[in-house]
């Protein structure tokens, strides 16, 4: 049942701290603190690249484990949504490895690039939330997201819990080829073992959300930028608000802005940017500068630091908790998919069940 909560939506977002918990304790070696790279028939160290493919918010996680892979483990990774992905025809390495990600497993789009990925010759590595699913059956190593059964349509612990399970496997695979040393791993992980925590405080107290709610749910246009490691939870945000909320918004990478977004700028559309400090903060500052300058409306989720920075420009700020740049997508997902709850829960849709959509998509 929903216990307390008005929407299983809701009570699945409060599950996160407990979910992220358990998801990180089966990566990281209680002993030494570090994570641990999962068994496979191949050398995971030796591998030459990856191929990930997923549908929808999957394919966001996808997404932002690409930054970590590339940053920190240092290998190269191709990501594409699966129905693009099936029909590309992209040759693959044999050596490589590919990745699938999926809450349900069974995905028909998502199940056909594991396929493709097969006959190419790869090892298939999935991500998936139900162990007896034709994926994880399918694929050759399986890591599971122990996030428990989601109910609701739109994804949220089971996002957050993929998003950490590609963390944990970015971490070990770092360590396994020689790319970071257990000096550089361990704040990375403590990091992540900090992110419980850090989400029960921010789901504690969902006032200023609710606020930004009421400003937002008579926009007909939402735009949604960040950079880097959080240009992809733009994208979640924008997604979660469209199926939602069903108001048009749009995720894009910050410094794209100026090639053809910034013409829908006017003090109508709400501007949100996904803004820890952090490596990309200045350059995405003065994206959203410009942005300002042109009248929009910013809204910023940020840290103390970063809110400070920007005091200026922005007309509503969301604080988040200050965390290492590493896992901030993890975070930012909370409080972005908490504003696509609350817009919803005001304009008074269907928020399990969003019109036109299906929890599991099994036919193309
Ligand atoms: O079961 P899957 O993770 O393979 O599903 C993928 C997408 O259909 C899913 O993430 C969808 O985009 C959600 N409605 C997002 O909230």
């Amino acid at each position: 049942g929903k216990g307390n909560f008005r929407h299983f939506m809701e009570k699945e977002l409060h599950e996160n701290p407990a979910i992220i918990g358990d998801t990180l304790n089966r990566m990281i070696d209680p002993a030494t603190r570090l994570p641990v790279l999962p068994d496979l028939a191949v050398d995971l160290a030796a591998i030459p690249r990856i191929s990930l493919s997923a549908c929808g918010s999957a394919y966001y996680a996808g997404l932002t484990a690409r930054y970590w892979l590339e940053e920190i483990a240092r290998i190269a990774v191709d990501a594409d949504v699966a129905s693009e992905f099936r029909y590309r025809e992209p040759p693959l390495d044999p050596a490589g490895l590919g990745l699938v990600i999926s809450q349900s497993g069974e995905t028909a789009d998502t199940m056909a690039a594991l396929r493709y990925m097969k006959r190419q010759g790869c090892k298939v590595m999935s991500v998936v939330n139900v162990p007896e699913s034709t994926m994880a059956r399918e694929s050759d190593l399986m890591l599971e997201t122990i996030a428990g059964p989601e109910i609701s349509v739109a994804s949220t612990k089971a996002f957050t819990a993929q998003l950490a399970v590609l963390a944990g496997f970015t971490l070990a695979l770092a360590r396994a080829r020689g790319a970071r040393s257990d000096a550089e791993i361990a704040p990375l992980v403590a990091a992540l073992m900090e992110l419980p925590g850090k989400m029960a405080q921010l789901l504690a107290d969902d006032t200023e959300i609710r606020a930004l709610a009421e400003d937002i749910r008579d926009a007909r246009d939402v735009l949604f930028f960040g950079r880097g490691s959080m240009m992809p939870i733009a994208l979640e945000g924008a997604l979660k608000l469209k199926e939602l909320s069903y108001i048009h918004a749009e995720g894009y990478p910050a410094g794209e802005m100026k090639h053809g977004p910034i013409a829908l700028i006017d003090p109508s559309v709400p501007v949100i940017a996904v803004l820890p400090s952090g490596p990309l903060f200045e350059k995405t500052a003065s994206n959203l500068q410009e942005a300002a300058a042109r009248g929009g409306r910013i809204i910023l989720f940020s840290d103390k630091a970063g809110a400070a920075r920007l005091a200026g420009i922005a007309n509503r700020t969301i604080i988040i908790t200050e965390c290492d740049p590493f896992v901030a997508p993890i975070l930012y997902a909370i409080p972005v998919q908490l504003l696509a709850y609350h817009v919803a829960v005001l304009k008074g849709t269907d928020v399990d069940q969003p019109r036109n959509l299906a929890k599991s998509v099994t036919v193309e």
